[in-house]
């Protein structure tokens, strides 16, 4: 193995498990590679600590896992890397830009309004306030085992519906969109409860952003289904918030976890991330 002998270590008592003794910047061997792997199985949530990391670093850690993907809104694209996008509340006149605050702040998991699903994402900590702004990821395997066995039986046939911020957390507000334009989006269809193609697993798989409703239900009993399930999944039990550094690179299980920017830095500070979504091959 390149790496010095990689260590685990649990940061929260749901989800969250730090990786010691990896640098990334230099090319990761087979080995690493694998041993990387393995944990993620495991731990949906993995912090690698004091990276320093481009864009072009960042994405060729992520080929190593799938396809990165250039993300739907191109205005947060990087300039050389499209796959690579900028999670900032810093605009380009160099002020804070209070839409980057309020994005991605409601409960989410990446392009459940597309076909094709991502298999996991990364974040890589550039520039932190000096308080919070952290991000908090609940397990989706945790919630659905946790389900009452009724809720469980309710949901196990059913389809759910997904389109672009169109869900009952109202998420198009948050990006300045009328409630016409996200609904405007097509709709894609998922399973209600996934199997994990890793850990063969059963996933909850709604969320409150994306997540409209079910096939065959009633719209309004659809998103409040959606909205119940969600509420339940980010109890307090099934959570980890991840209190960033600058150089951390937190790569997450898009299948396994729902997110969210906690949204709750100093407004005026500047916080700056790289992000990658990376599908599978
Ligand atoms: C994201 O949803 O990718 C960003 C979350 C955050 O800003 O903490």
């Amino acid at each position: 193995m390149s790496q010095l002998r990689p260590q685990l270590r649990p940061l929260g008592a749901a989800l969250g498990t730090e990786v010691l003794g990896m640098d990334l910047a230099t090319p990761i061997d087979a080995a690493a590679l694998g041993w990387i792997e393995t944990a993620f199985a495991e731990h949906p949530v993995l912090v690698f600590r004091d990276q320093r990391l481009g864009a072009a670093d960042m994405l060729r850690f992520a080929r190593q896992f799938g396809a990165p993907q250039p993300h739907i809104l191109e205005r947060y694209r990087h300039p050389d890397f499209a796959e690579v996008s900028y999670i900032s509340n810093v605009g380009a006149d160099g002020r804070i830009d209070p839409a980057g605050n309020d994005r991605a702040t409601s409960w989410h998991a990446d392009e459940t309004y597309n076909e094709t699903l991502p298999r996991l994402a990364m974040l890589h900590a550039i520039e932190v306030p000096s308080a919070r702004g952290g991000t908090i990821f609940a397990d989706m395997r945790a919630a659905h085992d946790a389900l009452p066995e009724a809720s469980r039986q309710r949901i196990a046939g059913l389809t759910g519906t997904h389109r672009w911020l169109a869900g009952p957390a109202r998420a198009w507000t948050l990006y300045r969109k009328t409630e016409a334009e996200a609904k405007a989006h097509p709709e894609r269809r998922h399973p209600a409860v996934l199997t994990h193609p890793v850990s063969g697993r059963p996933i909850l798989f709604v969320n409150p952003s994306h997540s409209t409703g079910f096939v065959g239900m009633d719209p309004e009993a659809g998103e409040a289904l959606v909205a119940e399930l969600s509420d339940f999944a980010v109890q307090d039990r099934f959570t980890y918030y991840h209190q960033w550094r600058a150089g951390d690179l937190l790569m997450w299980d898009e299948l396994a976890t729902m997110h969210r920017g906690a949204g709750d830095a100093p407004p005026q500070e500047r916080r700056v991330m790289l992000r990658t979504i990376v599908h599978p091959n």
